[in-house]
C-alpha cells in the first residue's frame, strides 16, 4: 500500500516509519503522497487509537525536505509546496487521536517541522534537531518558523532559525522541544507506554484536550471558548457518565469512546 512508509498496527497504536534510510528519510513528493494516505487512515480507521511517527534506521528521523527536488522550483511552485506541506502537518496537529514523534536521529528542516506538528516528541539520545534551511538560502516552509517559536520561545527559536545550528537531544529536552530523552533502544517502548496510558482514557476527552491545546495558537478562534465547548461536549458522553460514576463507586472506569 505504501512505497516509502512502513506501517504496523498493534494494540491500537499505528506506527508510521518513514522508510528511505539511504537518503536519511528525506521527505520527497512520494513520501508526502504516502504520508497523506497514512493520515487519512489515522482519521478513518476506528482500530487506530493513537500514532507513532518515526524514521527507519538508527541515524535519522527525517533529515529534511528532499533538497534534490528544490532546483526546479520557482516562487509560485515553492509556495504551493510550502502550502501542501503545511496542510499535511496541520492534519497531524489537528488529529483527534494522539500522535507522538519518536525522534531516532537527525530531525532537520522538514524533519524537525514534522516532529513539531506531532502532539509531543520523545528523542533518542543520538537525536539532533535543527532548521538548517538558512544554509541553503531558504527558510522553513512547513510551519517551522511558527511552531519552533511556540515550543521553545522566540529568542531560542530565532537563534536556531537564523544560525542553522543543530542542538542535541539533551539541549532539546532542556528547551522543552522534547518531553523525554531515552536510549535509542527504549524509544518506541517509552512512546508505547505513554500511548497505552492515554488510550485507557476517554477518547472524546483526549480529542478535546488536543483541540483546546491547539486553539491557544489559532488566531481564528478563542481558546477559552473552545475549552468551554469541549467541556460541554464531554458532559454529554457516556464516557463522562462512566468516569464520574466509576470514581464515586471507587472502581476503575471502562471507556468506550462514546
Ligand atoms: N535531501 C536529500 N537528500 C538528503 C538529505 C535531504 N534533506 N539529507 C541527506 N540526504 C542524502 C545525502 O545526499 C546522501 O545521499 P547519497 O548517499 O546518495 O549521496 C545520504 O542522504 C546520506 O547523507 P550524508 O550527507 O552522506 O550523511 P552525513 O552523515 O555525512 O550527514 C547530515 C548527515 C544530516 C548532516 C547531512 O545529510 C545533511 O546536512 N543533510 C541535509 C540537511 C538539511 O539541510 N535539511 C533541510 C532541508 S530543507
Amino acid at each position: 500500500m505504501y512505497t516509502t512508509l512502513l506501517t504496523s498496527l498493534e494494540n491500537g497504536i499505528f506506527t508510521i516509519t518513514i522508510n528511505r534510510p539511504d537518503k536519511l528519510n528525506a521527505l520527497n513528493n512520494a513520501v508526502f503522497v504516502d504520508l497523506n494516505k497514512a493520515i487519512d487512515e489515522v482519521y478513518s480507521n476506528d482500530a487506530i487509537k493513537s500514532v507513532i511517527i518515526t524514521g527507519a534506521g538508527a541515524k535519522a528521523f527525517v533529515a529534511g525536505a528532499d533538497i534534490s527536488e528544490f532546483n526546479q522550483l520557482d516562487a509560485q511552485t515553492a509556495m504551493a509546496l510550502s502550502k501542501a506541506g503545511q496542510d499535511s502537518f496541520f492534519r497531524i496537529e489537528n488529529s483527534p487521536k494522539p500522535i507522538v514523534a519518536c525522534v531516532n536521529g537527525f530531525a532537520l528542516g522538514g524533519g524537525c517541522e514534522l516532529a513539531m506538528s506531532c502532539h509531543f516528541r520523545i528523542a533518542s539520545d543520538n537525536a539532533k534537531f535543527g532548521q538548517p534551511e538558512v544554509n541553503l538560502g531558504l527558510i522553513p516552509g512547513y510551519g517551522g518558523t511558527q511552531r519552533l517559536v511556540q515550543l521553545i520561545g522566540k529568542g531560542r527559536a530565532l537563534e536556531l532559525l537564523m544560525s542553522g545550528a543543530m542542538i542535541d537531544a539533551l539541549t532539546a529536552l532542556q528547551y522543552g522541544l522534547v518531553n523525554y530523552c531515552v536510549p535509542q533502544e527504549e524509544l518506541l517502548i517509552k512512546a508505547q507506554t505513554i500511548l497505552t496510558l492515554i488510550q485507557s482514557k476517554a477518547p472524546i476527552a483526549v480529542a478535546k484536550c488536543i483541540e483546546s491545546g491547539n486553539a491557544v495558537f489559532d488566531e481564528s478562534t478563542n481558546g477559552y471558548a473552545t475549552e468551554i465547548a469541549g467541556f460541554g461536549t464531554c458532559f454529554e458522553t457516556a464516557d463522562r457518565v462512566e468516569g464520574t460514576t466509576a470514581f464515586l463507586e471507587k472502581r476503575k472506569a471502562v471507556f468506550i469512546g462514546k
